[in-house]
């Protein structure tokens, strides 16, 4: 696991939009996993920017979200589909993207078709990952063993808490997920993680200086091969070094 430490939130976005760059440069048809959450927000702008003055062209690009939630539809204002539309796919050329959806009629055989379309695009090149306040990845929330592939999960009451904020009662946030596997993810052949803010230093703080546990799901990642991690300040201020 690399760790870069930046000055600033915006400097993290343009390091991520980067790294995005140099893959796309190096496999113009390559598979992307995205993420959703505050903290892409400025990563997508900068590629939307790199898209706009003809750096970056994704028409052979194919992209898989981490998640959706369970019972939102597509044209649903906080469901990730309508987000990811919003942030990032109407500004660019991409054609080919995929989200879990979270109204399927049959979720298990959902959870399994994702990941049968994740290995039928030959897997995951760069995967984009946020982390949740108490070190979930995707809507891997902590438990006691890993969850391996694409499954239906409960939010924890701090994700709840957390993700309050964008509906207009505690009520309305789902209670229930459709999430990549922590397998699923760490099958991708590099990985990047963003982490902005004091309120993510405990969670990062664990996850590159804790033990490896399913109590603190991004904790795997160090058992990655290829994982970068780009930090503001904040979010780095509890590291020993
Ligand atoms: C959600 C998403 C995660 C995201 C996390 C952090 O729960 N499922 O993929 O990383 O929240 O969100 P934010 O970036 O808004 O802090």
């Amino acid at each position: 696991m690399i760790v870069h430490v930046f000055e600033n939130a915006a400097q993290v976005a343009r390091a991520a939009a980067a790294l995005f760059t140099a893959q796309i440069l190096k496999k113009p048809d390559s598979v992307l996993g995205l993420a959703t959450g505050s903290t892409p927000i400025d990563t997508y702008q900068e590629l939307i920017r790199l898209h706009k003055d003809g750096i970056l062209d994704f028409s052979r690009v194919t992209t898989f979200n981490l998640d959706e939630y369970v019972g939102l539809p597509a044209d649903h204002e906080q469901s990730y589909d309508y987000f990811m539309r919003q942030q990032l796919f109407s500004h660019i050329n991409i054609k080919s993207t995929h989200l879990p959806s979270g109204i399927a009629p049959d979720m298990t055989q959902e959870c399994r078709d994702y990941e049968e379309l994740i290995k039928q695009a030959g897997g995951i090149d760069l995967q984009l990952l946020g982390i949740g306040n108490n070190g979930h990845i995707g809507f891997n929330e902590p438990a006691d063993a890993f969850p391996y592939n694409t499954n239906i999960t409960s939010l924890a009451d701090s994700t709840i808490k957390a993700n309050r904020r964008f509906f207009t009662s505690e009520d309305e946030v789902p209670k229930t997920a459709i999430s990549m596997g922590i397998g699923t993810i760490m099958e991708a052949r590099s990985i990047l993680l963003l982490a902005m803010g004091e309120g993510k230093a405990d969670a990062i703080l664990q996850m590159v200086e804790g033990p490896i546990t399913p109590r603190l799901p991004a904790s795997i990642l160090r058992s990655h091969p290829s994982v970068t991690v780009l930090l503001d300040k904040a979010a780095a201020s509890k590291l020993s070094c």
